[in-house]
């Protein structure tokens, strides 16, 4: 068997970390949400759920690979035998997610290459000019909005094809490509966006805008979604729970200082976040449309950005630059989240096999690849919405909650605590702190965020998100659902078969 990759340097670790953390999320989830929820109070309320569940499962995800040097799906089954299909439905809907987010970094990829159309629209009148840059994604995609429709534009398919080149590329060797490509691309975003904020900043107006990012609303703190969004978004960003953070533990020196690389890790996360919301807001508030900036999500970059672009300045070639470095900042920003699921994916199933990494890399690129042809098509927004929606607002909490019973209840957190702390200088995770998290505070969030999510399905919609039709719902989310789930017991005859020939399973154990 191959040597074990290992990061260069706890630095490469950490900035790995962050690249991963660190993507599309920070730059139109974080500042949609922030503005939905009066600013300030969603800051509160988001620290306070990054304090108390977000970083305690990030250190203890990184402290369990590290011990047990395994992906997701074995260091699941050290935790205990009967807890390996968690670390399956944690891989399993990794490879669910990138099947998607490869195209939404096609699409940035997409309007990258697009953006010097803006400099002609920049001399329309008002109302054409925006409408323009509004629809320029629908008319480069062909997007409908529905889920039928099944022509697949050309130039979309090449920027796929781009993007999943750029992903292996990346990942090629393990850790070691890895570590050279983050030095770049967690610096790169950082750079454009403080360019992006400066420039906002500076037009009247701006600062109308930034002030809803900062300044709280008393009034907001009673209202449950705002505690929901919160949650969710410290889940979502930190990419815990994906597979991803296993794999990029078990990469680590056993002098790694988990407790103080984590709070790094999940501070520059939200640092980058309000840097974002800073650049979002002020760009708003400086081209008069602050009616918009609480929308969130894909709509954010590709119908409302577009819009801001054109509304700039009079010069056309340079809102044309200025939206190349908005796109370009997102693909900064999104390249190393691609590539860290699927080397989650990689050293989970590497791992579990015995096989070669590299080999395993290639497979999953050429298969989730395939299979996200399928959301490039016309109707691919719409699946892409309501995967989306499967894959984080049911299977990722499901994974959370799932893990913090096999770790929090099945296992000796003082063991897990005792890794995390193990090289601690500075700072320590206390034991009460991190116990509370992990056994009661994480999984009872976990749980009422899942609640809440199934009763606004079933009671706000009827069943039918986002008004979608039944059947597209049924196919995108339950049957997507069903198949995360299900694959760790699918395996486990798949293994059973392999073992007849010969295969024997590694011992995972926790050594003392
Ligand atoms: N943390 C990422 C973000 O904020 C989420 C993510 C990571 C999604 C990795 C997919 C893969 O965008």
């Amino acid at each position: 068997m191959e040597k074990r990759g290992q990061w260069s340097s706890r630095f490469t670790f950490i900035l790995a970390a962050i690249g991963s953390a660190v993507g599309l999320g920070n730059a139109w989830r974080f500042p949609g949400l922030a503005a939905k929820h009066g600013g300030g109070t969603f800051l509160v309320v988001y620290l306070l759920a990054m304090l108390v569940m977000g970083i305690p499962l990030l250190m203890m995800e990184i402290a369990v690979s590290r011990k047990f040097r395994k992906g997701a799906i074995e260091s699941m089954r050290g935790i205990g035998k009967k807890w390996e299909p968690v670390g399956w439905a944690a891989t399993s809907n990794a490879f669910v997610i990138v099947c998607y987010y490869s195209v939404v970094f096609a699409w940035v990829i997409l309007m990258f290459i697009n953006s010097w159309q803006f400099a002609g629209m920049t001399g329309l009148p008002a109302e054409e000019k925006v409408a323009k840059a509004g629809g320029l994604f629908d008319k480069l995609t062909h997007t409908t909005g529905a889920v039928d429709g099944t022509l697949i534009p050309g130039q979309v398919l090449l920027c796929l094809l781009i993007a999943w080149g750029l992903i292996f590329f990346c990942i090629r060797n393990g850790a070691k490509s890895v570590g050279k490509v983050v030095k770049f691309t967690v610096f790169a975003p950082v750079v454009l966006l403080l360019i992006m904020a400066i420039k906002g900043c500076t037009m009247p107006g701006a600062m109308e805008g930034v002030k809803i990012l900062f300044v709280p609303d008393m009034n907001a703190f009673s209202d449950p979604t705002l505690w929901t969004d919160a949650i969710g978004q410290v889940f979502y960003s930190l990419s815990i729970m994906m597979a991803i953070m296993f794999a990029y533990g078990s990469y680590l020196g056993d002098d790694a200082d988990i407790a103080l690389d984590a709070v790094i890790i999940a501070f520059s996360d939200m640092a980058i976040s309000v840097l974002s919301g800073v650049v979002m807001f002020s760009t708003m508030g400086g081209t008069g449309m602050m009616d918009k900036v609480s929308a969130s999500g894909i709509g954010t970059a590709f119908y409302i950005y577009p819009q801001a672009i054109v509304n700039l300045t009079d010069v056309g070639w340079f809102n044309a630059v200025f939206g190349a470095i908005f796109y370009l900042m997102l693909i900064t920003l999104a390249i190393d989240s691609a590539f860290s699921i699927v080397e989650g994916i990689s050293a989970a199933v590497a791992d579990k096999f015995h096989l070669k990494p590299k080999s395993v890399t290639i497979t999953v690129c050429a298969i989730a690849g395939i299979i996200s042809i399928l959301f490039v098509s016309q109707a691919g927004l719409a699946w892409l919405d309501i995967v989306d929606n499967w894959a984080n607002s049911i299977n990722l909490i499901l994974v959370g909650i799932l893990e913090c019973v096999a770790i929090g209840w099945t296992f000796k957190l003082r063991k897990v605590l005792y890794e995390i702390n193990k090289n601690a200088k500075k700072f320590k995770a206390p034991y009460w702190w991190f116990v509370a998290s992990v056994r009661f505070i994480a999984p009872v969030l976990l749980a009422g965020l899942f609640a809440w999510n199934i009763i606004h399905l079933f009671f706000d919609e009827g069943g039918n998100y986002g008004g979608y039709p039944m059947w597209a719902v049924i196919c995108g989310g339950w049957v997507v659902s069903a198949f995360v789930f299900a694959s760790g017991f699918i395996a486990k005859i798949i293994i059973a078969k392999k073992k007849k020939d010969g295969f024997v399973e590694d011992e995972v154990v926790w050594e003392d």
